[in-house]
């Protein structure tokens, strides 16, 4: 007997995603429902190669029976039914910022605190970081097990997928706007996104950073180490899918570019590619529609007594998103669940096929 599995926000960027991330990895479902507003109610969604799903309204359905929910409707709405979902025994594995920080909820990366979502059952909830904190900690995680990382400073530039849909419409209508010279207003992004670059990500803060800054700090601390020190400065970019992010790692212990090399080679969900020369480090687009983590220009900061630079890029529905929502469950359904009705243990190596 498999689970029965709800995705909540199945019409969305990271619902479709996860659809198709289950299908992929065959994860041991025997139902899966798609939920989204009631205005998508009768909709339908495809999951996998052959199988459509009908989509049903979410203020309607009744959670009893579910095992696991994999939700990402927006914060509001989150807030609203996960507690309800948790309340008729299903675990809520949430997208949204709603619970990150709430210390009875888990925030988890895979690669980086396994063990956190042991601690799923006070509120029934798990947390999902944010796409830019989720690429950037497992980097790190190799390489604070090796040389403790005490400070970061991170400059991102984030896809207008990481908006939702309705962005990435912008910044194709943007785009075809500017060529046939037609006005351009901004909807969604703050300003004009094609052709462009905005350092305006989520709402500002008291101190003058952006939420999203300073998402990358609060989160980093709870994941990985609530020592490290994160300085962070956010940018939406004219990319649809994959974010990048220049990491600047400075480090207690010394640390050459070829241990770290070599820790992020062998560390689970990464891959290395830095080669000195043309085509030797990854980008967005590259990265778009794969599950790993990619680090290139690794070298040393010699301005820092132990310090490195990385490029840092990956998918920012996927690992960022929908497959670290999946890894989540799959440890959750072999570990919490009822494993015997997971074929096997998950592998974190996983990431590293398609
Ligand atoms: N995109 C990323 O890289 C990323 C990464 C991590 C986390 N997240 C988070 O995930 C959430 C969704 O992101 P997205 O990119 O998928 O956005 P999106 O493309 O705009 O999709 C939003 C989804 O939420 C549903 N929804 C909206 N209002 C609802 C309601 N009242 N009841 C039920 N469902 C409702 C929408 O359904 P309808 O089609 O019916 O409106 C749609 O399925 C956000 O909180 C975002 O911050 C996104």
């Amino acid at each position: 007997m498999g689970f029965k599995v709800a995705v909540v926000g199945a019409t969305g960027n990271v619902g479709r995603e996860i659809l198709t991330t289950l299908a992929e990895r065959d994860f041991p479902a025997d139902e899966v429902v798609a939920l989204a507003s009631s205005a998508s109610a009768g909709r339908e969604v495809s999951f996998g190669e052959d199988d459509i799903l009908r989509v049903q309204a979410l203020d309607t359905y009744d959670f009893r029976g579910v095992d696991i929910v994999l939700s990402s409707p927006g914060s509001k709405v989150s807030a609203v039914f996960a507690p309800r979902a948790a309340k008729a025994g299903a675990v809520v594995i949430d997208n949204t910022s709603c619970f990150r920080m709430e210390p009875d909820v888990p925030l988890v990366v895979p690669e980086v605190n396994p063990e956190a979502i042991a601690h799923y059952r006070k509120r029934g909830i798990i947390a999902n970081p944010n796409c830019s904190t989720i690429q950037m900690v497992v980097a790190l995680k190799p390489l604070h097990d090796l040389a403790h990382i005490k400070r970061v400073v991170v400059a991102t530039y984030q896809s207008v997928s990481g908006a939702g849909r309705a962005a990435m419409d912008e910044l194709f209508n943007q785009t075809r706007s500017v060529y046939v010279n037609d006005p351009i207003k901004p909807e969604q992004l703050t300003k004009q996104i094609a052709f462009n670059v905005i350092p305006h990500i989520d709402v500002f803060m008291d101190d003058g950073s952006t939420k999203e800054e300073w998402k990358m700090a609060v989160e980093t601390r709870k994941i990985l180490d609530p020592d490290i020190t994160v300085s962070a400065t956010c940018v939406r970019v004219p990319v649809f899918i994959g974010h990048a992010e220049a990491v600047n790692v400075e480090f207690e212990r010394p640390l050459t570019a070829d241990r770290a090399r070599t820790a992020l080679r062998n560390a689970p969900g990464i891959i290395v590619i830095d080669n000195r020369a043309d085509e030797g480090y990854v980008t967005p687009a590259e990265a778009a529609g794969e599950d790993a983590v990619y680090v290139s220009r690794i070298r040393r900061d010699p301005t820092v007594p132990h310090g490195l630079s990385l490029w840092v890029v990956a998918d920012n529905l996927r690992k960022g998103a929908a497959l670290n929502a999946v890894q989540i469950a799959e440890i959750l359904a072999a570990e919490h669940l009822g494993g015997k009705r997971m074929a096997g243990r998950p592998r974190l190596e996983a990431v590293r096929a398609k």
